[in-house]
């Protein structure tokens, strides 16, 4: 069998850098390429642990950069594609939309281009795998209704709208040219190294910080969350056992309203800061609404616990707790990603 060369991209985000990782140990005869253009997104230090792993390479990189990205489908004989990288912040996709379309559309389109421009017609031992969001669903009403793989595409965000498109570039680049194509599409996650600007790693900083806590609205809108290290192993799965063509849904049948999960989250932390339990509700503010805010996500995992045995291995609470000491116990990750220090590292590891 001819060796993997797998191209991975936005590894050095929150959930690039746990599938990098993950790939890196659990596959030595792999190689894996991280490329990531390092936006403020993008850390390094996410990986530390395995950047001198001899197969591992960071490329630092834009995929909308097409020559770039077709030098570097040659010259690195890239055989498969985990395509994280993407502008992922709905916040950011309403004040500032471009850079998504940019990003998301383009980009990917880049990537399925050079991809097929290098593979030809071969499909054997190849796949380009995208990672994708439940959001491209839309939203779902207060009632027992969940996303399946068959629910309508109805985006509403300029986020989700980007990504919307992105699959359906995918597959059309499947459906035309016959490529090896699949595509996972996950709820929410939480866990270490997410950019403080979501809400459970924001909301940990502030609390610490006893700073406020900007819920939006009335806090009643409903998210269906997955720790990421379960996230990653579902990819693992689909990457290995995907039937090319199929979209796999991920969730983790987890759903909280955002008020609710924001006092289990100041509790929880009350508790481990050894403050009042309940005197960080305090800092609970609410705020005007997100414009177009999706008031329900939640997904039907049946599809990929039926066909490739996965299911989550973390319950809520354990994840939950783990995460909440990650945090606290890298308070200097936070200080440095929340100062913009991070960015530095690039520079001290990669150019000299
Ligand atoms: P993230 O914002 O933490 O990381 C994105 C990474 O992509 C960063 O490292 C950034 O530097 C890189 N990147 C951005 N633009 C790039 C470009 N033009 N060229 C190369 N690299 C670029 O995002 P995340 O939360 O880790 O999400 C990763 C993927 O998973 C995204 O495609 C997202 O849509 C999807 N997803 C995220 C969630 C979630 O809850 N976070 C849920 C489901 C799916
Ligand atoms: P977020 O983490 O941005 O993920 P997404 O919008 O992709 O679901 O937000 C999760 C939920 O928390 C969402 O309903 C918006 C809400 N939220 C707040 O109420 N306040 C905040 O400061 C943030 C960042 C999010």
């Amino acid at each position: 069998m001819n060796k993997k060369n797998i191209l991975i991209t936005g590894g050095a985000g929150f959930i690039g850098s746990h599938v990098v990782r993950l790939f890196v140990s659990k596959y030595p005869s792999y190689n894996i390429i991280n490329l990531d253009k390092l936006t403020y997104a993008g850390n390094l230090e996410n990986l530390r642990d395995i950047e001198n792993a001899t197969n591992y390479t960071f490329v630092k990189g834009c995929i909308t950069d097409e020559l770039f990205i077709h030098e570097l489908f040659t010259n690195k004989s890239i055989t498969h594609v985990i395509h994280l990288a993407a502008e992922s912040h709905v916040d950011r996709s309403i004040s500032d939309p471009l850079i998504f379309i940019k990003t998301n559309l383009l980009g990917t389109a880049n990537l399925l281009h050079a991809a097929r421009d290098t593979w030809k017609e071969a499909t054997e031992d190849r796949i380009f795998y995208h990672v994708s969001t439940d959001e491209v669903y839309g939203s779902l009403a207060m009632d027992r209704e969940l996303f399946t793989e068959k629910t309508p595409y109805d985006p509403r965000s300029p986020y989700s709208a980007s990504k919307a498109g992105s699959d359906h570039l995918v597959r059309a680049w499947g459906h035309t040219y016959h490529m090896p194509v699949v595509i996972s599409n996950c709820s929410n996650n939480y866990g270490p190294n997410q950019f403080p600007e979501k809400l459970i790693p924001l909301f940990i900083h502030n609390i610490v910080q006893k700073k406020p806590l900007p819920v939006y609205g009335k806090g009643e809108n409903v998210r269906d969350w997955l720790h990421v290290e379960d996230h990653a192993r579902a990819i693992d799965q689909v990457f290995h056992r995907g039937r090319h063509g199929e979209t796999y849904n991920i969730g983790g049948l987890n759903e909280w309203k955002n008020i609710d999960l924001i006092r289990l989250l100041c509790d929880t932390v009350d508790k481990k800061l050894h403050r009042p339990v309940g005197s960080s509700q305090d800092l609970i503010t609410f705020v005007k609404d997100r414009a177009g805010h999706d008031l329900r996500y939640a997904i039907d995992a049946s599809k990929i616990e039926k066909e490739l045995g996965w299911s989550p291995e973390y319950t809520f609470e354990t994840g939950l707790e783990a995460t909440v000491d990650w945090y606290l116990q890298n308070q200097d990750w936070l200080d440095r990603v929340t100062s913009g220090a991070y960015q530095e590292y690039y520079d001290k590891m990669y150019t000299q």
